[in-house]
């Protein structure tokens, strides 16, 4: 079958996803520059599925070694998930972003345009449906304002990619728009290591379970929701993997733009997940509620029938198997790949 390149794929999702590829018979190579990963993330992909895959450290930016593995490799579709993603930074380093983020995506599609490589998937967030949309959103929707230079790469990457598919009509642009990706490989052995404090509520959730931190901050709880929490859609990030490979199926055998969810269409509340997690693992979570965070929508959530329809994919995992799966990873890795 053919190779898939895995812009960033030493991440979080994109492990999660080189593992559902190597599964179903692809043939993988990831590149990164490891800015915010581990080689070790490669070496469990490939205990995992007791594959190899092809590994090139590098920075995505670099064009000459970008166009060296081009020419060494046969490649049908790329997927991008090579990307500054913490949104507080963003806001105070947003040329850091804007650079990092926008360059990943030209030089791609410039060494794609220069090989022939037609296919490309990009990791892209529901952020950009902005402050404007109605939940839950579809992909009809226009896009709307982010709150954070982050969130605004995105759409702005969006644009590039919608811009040279209409440029180049024998192109294939998937559009992915995750919604909350949580959880870990089923196995424990790659999963979600954030580097610092974490900014997403389910590693802080398990870093202070497991000891690491004192307490988590629940920000907010005077929303208008049933709890006075924030809704979101959390999905297995295995879920999401398996997205990706159906994603790939699709863009191999068609041309355009595409714009799909990834979400379950489920909305929890921050209260609700902790107190799964708490539950289903038989932990404490010790938390306070604090002030609402900046930025912070009440509520976010999917509508998913456009995968459904289109790509045959459907969210297979519950609350309870992403509380269960991240408590894992967690358990056998308390320093991420760090040990
Ligand atoms: P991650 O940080 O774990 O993975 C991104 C990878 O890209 C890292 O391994 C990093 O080292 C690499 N990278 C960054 N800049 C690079 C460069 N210039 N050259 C080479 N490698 C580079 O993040 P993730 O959670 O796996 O997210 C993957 C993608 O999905 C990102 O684009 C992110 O913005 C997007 N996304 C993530 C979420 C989420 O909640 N995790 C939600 C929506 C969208
Ligand atoms: C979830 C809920 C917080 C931390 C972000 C990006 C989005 C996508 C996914 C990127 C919110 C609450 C959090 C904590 C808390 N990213 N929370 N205490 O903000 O929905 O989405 O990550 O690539 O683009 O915006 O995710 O996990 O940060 O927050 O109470 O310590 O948990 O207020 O309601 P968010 P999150």
């Amino acid at each position: 079958m053919s190779q898939i390149l895995l812009a960033g794929g030493a991440g979080f999702i994109g492990s999660h996803t080189a593992v559902e590829l190597l599964d179903t018979g692809y043939e993988v190579i990831i590149a990164d520059n490891l800015m915010n990963s581990s080689a070790k993330s490669i070496t469990r992909i490939e205990q995992i599925t007791g594959n190899q895959l092809k590994f090139y450290q590098l920075d995505i930016r670099d064009t000459e070694k970008l166009e060296a593995l081009f020419q060494e490799n046969d490649i049908s579709t790329v997927i991008h998930f090579a990307g500054l993603k913490a949104v507080g930074e963003s806001i105070g380093k947003p040329v850091m972003y804007y650079r990092n983020n926008i360059d990943t995506t030209l030089s791609l599609l410039e060494c794609m345009n220069k090989y022939n490589v037609k296919n490309i998937i990009f990791s892209s967030s529901a952020t950009v449906y902005g402050e404007e949309n109605p939940v839950p959103y579809n992909e009809e929707m226009k896009k709307g304002s982010c709150t954070n230079p982050y969130g605004w790469t995105k759409a702005m990457m969006e644009q590039i990619l919608e811009d040279t598919a209409k440029s180049d009509k024998s192109m294939s642009v998937i559009i992915l728009r995750y919604f909350n990706p949580i959880g870990a490989h089923e196995t424990g052995l790659i999963g979600e290591d954030p580097q610092g404090i974490p900014n997403n509520l389910m590693p802080c959730a398990a870093q202070t379970a497991i000891g690491i931190r004192d307490h988590l901050t629940i920000f907010g709880n005077d929303y208008d929701t049933p709890d006075g929490t924030c809704l979101r859609d959390y999905i297995h990030v295995t879920d999401l993997a398996k997205g990706h490979v159906k994603a790939v199926e699709y863009a191999q055998k068609n041309k355009g733009v595409e714009i799909f969810n990834l979400g379950t269409g489920n909305p929890y509340s921050v209260t609700e997940i902790v107190e799964t997690f708490e539950k289903v693992n038989g932990v404490t979570v010790n938390h306070v509620y604090g002030p609402r965070r900046d930025g912070d929508l009440p509520n976010c959530y999917a509508n998913a029938d456009k995968a459904m329809k289109m790509l045959g994919w459907k969210t297979e995992k519950t609350l309870e198997d992403m509380c269960r799966d991240l408590w894992k990873w967690q358990q056998m890795n308390p320093n991420g790949y760090k040990d």
